[in-house]
């Protein structure tokens, strides 16, 4: 199958390299193609630059946000929370319409300092900020509540017996998200509801942050007894 991953961070390369791993097409996109190749800073957290990530994961296309977004059937978007608008509108409203589009961005606010705060909560989340800007694309929010590397692993993690959240419109859009996860590893998908459910996901956020201060490690995820 043939994905698309909008963001060259941490959590596009963390998907699209699992997803080259069980042998789909895959492309990330990003804002410049030449400047990202040409990297040469590691991220603040530590993470290689592109080019050094990319050169163990040469499968992996790289292309702008159109570009990838047009080569792809499926599609994540893994931009920063404030980038996330931008990013699909430089993709192009006619290469999304019609496609999934897996939601995994928060609307975090640095600029103060750490913890981030949120940009958009309450009455309202960015997941359906993209969904009334995109009413053709079949946006799902998920995986936005745990950090990059148990997206795609969650058995590093209690042998993967932690919770993973599913929100949008669209039920067979869910239905083919909740099978992506399913390859993943994830057992535990529990479908929230509509898209208007991302402002629950969006905002525990603030709760795993806070977690990350006490626990020190974001090796933690969310379990949902009952
Ligand atoms: N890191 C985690 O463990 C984690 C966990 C859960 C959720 N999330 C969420 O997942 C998303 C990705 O996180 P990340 O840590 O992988 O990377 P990130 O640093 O938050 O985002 C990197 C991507 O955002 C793009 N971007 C930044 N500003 C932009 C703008 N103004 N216009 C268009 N694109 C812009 C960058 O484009 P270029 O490629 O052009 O630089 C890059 O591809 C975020 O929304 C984050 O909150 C992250």
């Amino acid at each position: 199958m043939k994905f698309g991953i909008l963001g060259s961070g941490m959590v596009g390369r963390g998907i699209a390299a699992k997803l080259v791993e069980q042998g789909n097409d895959v492309m990330i996109g990003t804002r410049d193609v030449d400047a990202l190749m040409a990297s040469t800073a590691s991220d603040f957290m530590g993470n290689p630059p592109f080019p050094v990530w990319h050169a163990q994961n040469s499968g992996v296309k790289v292309g702008s946000f159109a570009e990838t977004a047009a080569h792809s059937e499926v599609l994540f978007n893994a931009t920063n929370g404030y980038g996330s608008l931008p990013a699909l509108s430089q993709a192009g409203e006619s290469n999304l319409n019609g496609k999934l589009l897996i939601d995994i961005s928060n609307p975090l606010d640095f600029s103060q300092g750490m913890p981030p705060t949120m940009f958009i909560s309450n009455t309202d989340s960015l997941g359906e900020q993209i969904q009334r800007t995109y009413p053709r694309v079949k946006v799902v929010k998920s995986l936005n509540t745990l950090t990059a590397a148990l997206m795609v692993n969650p058995g590093l993690l209690a042998d993967g017996d932690h919770t993973i959240f599913v929100s949008g419109n669209d039920s067979d859009a869910k239905a083919q998200t909740t099978e992506i996860l399913k390859s993943f590893g994830w057992h535990d998908i529990i479908d929230l509801g509509d898209i208007t459910t991302a402002r629950g996901t969006e905002m525990l956020v603030a709760l795993w942050l806070r977690l990350l201060g006490v626990l020190q490690t974001p090796m933690f995820s969310f379990k949902v007894v009952r």
